[in-house]
């Protein structure tokens, strides 16, 4: 499991930025509540957007093009159950190790791997950012948050929690693709590179 580079300090300047409070924590478990039983519906509707385009449907087909439902099938269980923890679970170290191994499985770090598949290896930034449109559209989401039968202020109130909580997992999933993470990558490189270094001054000494 991936260890997430941004501390829970520096998280909570990010949820300052995003004007993330302990309200929006609230209607958060309130929305969790009312979805707890239509995630399935949910990301279906929002896997329709992704399925009726190719170049975004592509990101999850075998190499040829074929669809691969296996793969779907278990990627989208995953994807229900990020529904409930961006409503439910505590943002803490755990949640925040956890955005970044979902961050690294659309990219060419992890893609792939836990499903054990042949597709393509990384789904480009500029999409996943795209798509929290998709994910916040409110057309879209808000007939699932008045399923109980809440008042249209309280389902503002829980939409708008919703979509500061995507702007923050945005800029969390950012991470491996930005100047940080390239500093890791560097670093991790350099380590390498001095080690094979060593080990050859070490075989040429004898
Ligand atoms: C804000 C945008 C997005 C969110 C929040 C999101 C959410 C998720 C989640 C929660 C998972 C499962 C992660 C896990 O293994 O636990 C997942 C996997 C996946 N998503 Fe996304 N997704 C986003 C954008 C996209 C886009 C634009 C595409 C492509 C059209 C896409 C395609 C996939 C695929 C193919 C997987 C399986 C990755 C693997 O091999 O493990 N996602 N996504």
């Amino acid at each position: 499991m991936a260890k997430s580079p941004i501390t829970l300090q520096e998280f909570e300047q990010l949820k300052h930025s995003a004007t993330f409070t302990e309200e929006d924590e609230h209607w958060l478990r309130v929305a969790g509540d009312i979805l707890a039983d239509q995630t399935e519906e949910l990301v279906g509707k929002w896997r329709e957007v992704i399925a009726a385009q190719n170049h975004l449907a592509r990101y999850s087909q075998k190499p040829d093009g074929e669809k691969d439902a296996r793969y779907s099938e278990r990627s989208g269980l995953r994807f229900q159950q990020w529904v409930l923890d961006t409503c439910l679970r505590p943002y803490d170290q755990d949640w925040l190790n956890y955005q970044q191994e979902m961050a690294l499985r659309h990219t060419s770090g992890k893609k792939n791997k836990t499903d054990n598949v042949r597709s393509a290896p990384t789904i480009h930034l500029r999409h996943v950012i795209a798509f929290n449109a998709v994910l916040g559209d409110p057309s879209i989401i808000k007939p699932f948050l008045a399923k109980n039968g809440h008042r249209a202020a309280d389902i503002e109130k829980m939409h708008q929690a919703w979509s500061k909580s995507l702007w923050l997992q945005a800029a969390l999933w950012s991470e491996p693709h930005t100047a940080s993470g390239a500093e890791r990558v560097v670093g991790q490189m350099r380590g390498v590179i001095q080690h094979r270094v060593g080990c050859f001054i070490s075989f040429e000494k004898g």
